[in-house]
């Protein structure tokens, strides 16, 4: 763990079930004239909460412009675009505010970004290539797992390329996030349950990363159980929405761990895959992390024993005792949740597993943050074969 560490969240965080209501204060505080109000056109059509959220947002600013976003896990560049000369139409916007999943939320963070910084998307890829502050952003998900309202990323597919590559760094923060659960009660279930894992990868690969340091570690633990105790309710209990709004806060603080500490294995053979065979984000990370956390637990590393005494303490068991019974309820949980163990029903598949496997030779740099040497031409190899039959 790093001892000598940069640590961020340039977030505002209004948090609670209903909070979304109180939106009209936050608008009259700043200020803020013009908005330009991204929506999901699910959320737009279909939530009855999403029109009366909006009415308060319009009877706290001058005017409202909306813009629907059609609904995608992967925007690309020219869809960024697109949206971006819209926003850029309307006469002084004062602030953006979106509603909705995570490719929404991304959209919004970049589109608030490409207000005051002139010219394509692609031309801001990487790291804090924006170089005039964004205008003002508040996010709101409408699904718990991304984490976008709180990250500096937002991840974008460059067609030609076909690849994933975001916009990240200085001016990329939504300057305020609203955790409110009656969003995510017109979320579909396996959206649900795709974004939740996706919020438990964050947190074990975070707390897995070379770069992880006190800071990313505290909100890796207390996202972990919180995650851990709430997610099972998205099969057993959807209409709890206590345990949706825990979520909400779990996936907050696994994405602000993961974004300063950086990512690992499962997250990276998502992108890939997510591209190239449609697999969701989340359930693409849910397949890979407990083969992960087996293979690090198989090599010696048994850190886990700090995250298995947060649900199940067993005080004359050894770390790598600990750690093995850890890599058994990641497994656990991940058939609790129905995430499956192959990749064949999305066509990857022993016959052509080793020219997915081509895709991952990219990735070595991501691979390198896992605390054991995982060698892209080989061990992912050796990974999507476990997943293939
Ligand atoms: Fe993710």
């Amino acid at each position: 763990m790093k001892t000598d560490f940069f640590f961020q969240i340039n977030n505002r965080l209004h948090y609670g079930i209903g909070k979304s209501r109180e939106l009209n204060t936050l608008i009259e505080a700043d200020g803020w004239k013009n908005i330009a109000l991204l929506v999901d056109e699910g959320v737009a059509k279909h939530s009855a909460y999403y029109l009366e959220i909006k009415k308060i947002i319009e009877g706290a600013a001058e005017s409202v412009t909306e813009i629907q976003l059609r609904g995608s896990e992967e925007p690309s560049y020219d869809y960024l675009d697109n949206v971006a000369d819209q926003a850029r139409a309307i006469n002084q916007v004062d602030a953006v505010i979106a509603i909705g999943g995570g490719s929404a939320l991304d959209i919004a963070k970049a589109v608030a970004g490409l207000i005051t910084n002139p010219g394509p998307g692609l031309k801001y890829r990487g790291f804090d290539q924006l170089t005039v502050p964004a205008v003002p952003s508040v996010c709101i998900p409408t699904t718990a797992g991304t984490g976008s309202e709180v990250t500096i990323n937002a991840v974008f597919t460059d067609k030609s390329e076909m690849k994933k590559l975001g916009i990240n760094g200085r001016y990329l923060n939504a300057t305020y996030a609203v955790l409110d659960a009656l969003w995510l009660e017109s979320c579909p279930h396996d959206v649900a349950v795709s974004a939740g894992m996706d919020a438990m990868v964050h947190t074990l690969e975070s707390f897995m990363t070379g770069n992880a340091n006190p800071m990313t570690r505290a909100s890796n633990r207390e996202a972990f159980v919180t995650l851990y105790k709430n997610l099972p309710a998205l099969i057993n209990a959807p209409k709890d929405l206590d345990a949706k709004q825990a979520i909400l806060m779990g996936a907050y603080l696994a994405a602000a761990g993961l974004f300063n500490s950086g990512s690992g294995i499962s997250g990276a053979l998502s992108y890939p895959l997510g591209v190239h065979y449609k697999v969701p984000h989340g359930i693409g990370g849910g397949i890979f992390i407990a083969s992960v956390i087996e293979y690090n637990v198989q090599k010696g590393w048994f850190e886990y024993a700090e995250l298995l005494d947060l649900i199940e303490p067993h005080t004359d068991w050894t770390a790598e005792q600990k750690s093995k019974r850890f890599a058994e309820v990641i497994r656990e949980l991940s058939n609790t949740m129905g995430v499956p163990k192959t990749l064949c029903q999305w066509g990857v598949t022993a016959e052509n597993v080793e020219a997915v496997a081509e895709l991952m030779v990219p990735l070595q740099g991501a691979f390198n943050q896992n605390p054991i040497e995982f060698i892209a031409e080989t061990d992912a190899l050796e990974m999507l074969r476990h997943h293939v039959a």
